[in-house]
């Protein structure tokens, strides 16, 4: 399982990047506007935290196949290191993949919402796709089984593009895609720190190990003492 953060906000970048296994940061254009300023300066100060070996994801905007491909090369003029271009799946979107793709540019599908969107998007080249789990469930369908849908078309055609599940809002949706093997997710920092999180267990668990050590080996010992 790949872990993404899905945020452009670097005190949460940092603190992801600190205390959990991140494989990458994933940005939208909205996420983006949430945070304001230079958008390169801020991609570039996601990259200095990151890395140059974890992924960063950073979306077009253009409409047409022509204004994808200008906006992927300027990214990746821009953004040194391990880049991947999220290009929506649209009719332009998908010509724009296959040519890009050509290149050797690494390509994220996303708004995906079905499963035919996004084995389409898998044999225009993406490397990812993405499915939105929380934005299907919102309108009454279900994100998870959509998620499985993908993972089993890919299966039966053999195609090595990878499912980079999108749009959590709570740690079951997260267990129900991992239970069924999704290879990426992303998410935001409070979310994938939540869903570590079991208060009444966990907490009290460890308040009782330290309470019965102090006990025996006194207050604010650990084992090096
Ligand atoms: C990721 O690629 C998507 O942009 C993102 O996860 C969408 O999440 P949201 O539905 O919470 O905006």
């Amino acid at each position: 399982m790949k872990y993404l953060l899905d945020t452009a906000n670097l005190e949460d970048i940092r603190k992801g990047t600190e205390f959990f296994p991140i494989s990458g940061v994933t940005t939208n254009p909205t996420i983006i506007t949430e945070n304001g300023g230079n958008f390169i300066e801020l991609l570039k100060d996601i990259r200095g935290i990151i890395g140059e070996r974890k992924m960063l994801h950073v979306q077009t905007l253009g409409e047409t196949c022509d204004e994808i491909m200008k906006e992927a090369y300027y990214l990746r003029e821009q953004i040194t290191g391990n880049l991947y271009v999220k290009i929506p799946v649209t009719k332009e979107g998908l010509k724009a993949m296959k040519k890009l793709a050509k290149q050797d540019m690494s390509i994220t599908a996303t708004a995906v919402f079905t499963a035919n969107q996004a084995l389409m998007a898998a044999c225009s080249g993406a490397s990812f796709v993405a499915p939105y789990v929380n934005r299907i469930d919102n309108v009454s369908a279900n994100g998870v089984n959509i998620v499985k849908q993908i993972l089993t078309e890919l299966k039966v055609y053999g195609m090595h593009t990878q499912v980079l599940a999108a749009s959590f809002k709570n740690g079951q949706q997260l267990t129900e895609v991992a239970n069924m093997g999704v290879d990426a997710i992303t998410v935001q920092y409070d979310l994938l720190k939540t869903s570590i999180e079991h208060p009444p267990l966990t907490d009290m668990s460890v308040a009782k190990f330290i309470e019965d050590w102090e006990g025996t080996y006194g207050t604010k010992s650990i084992i090096i003492d």
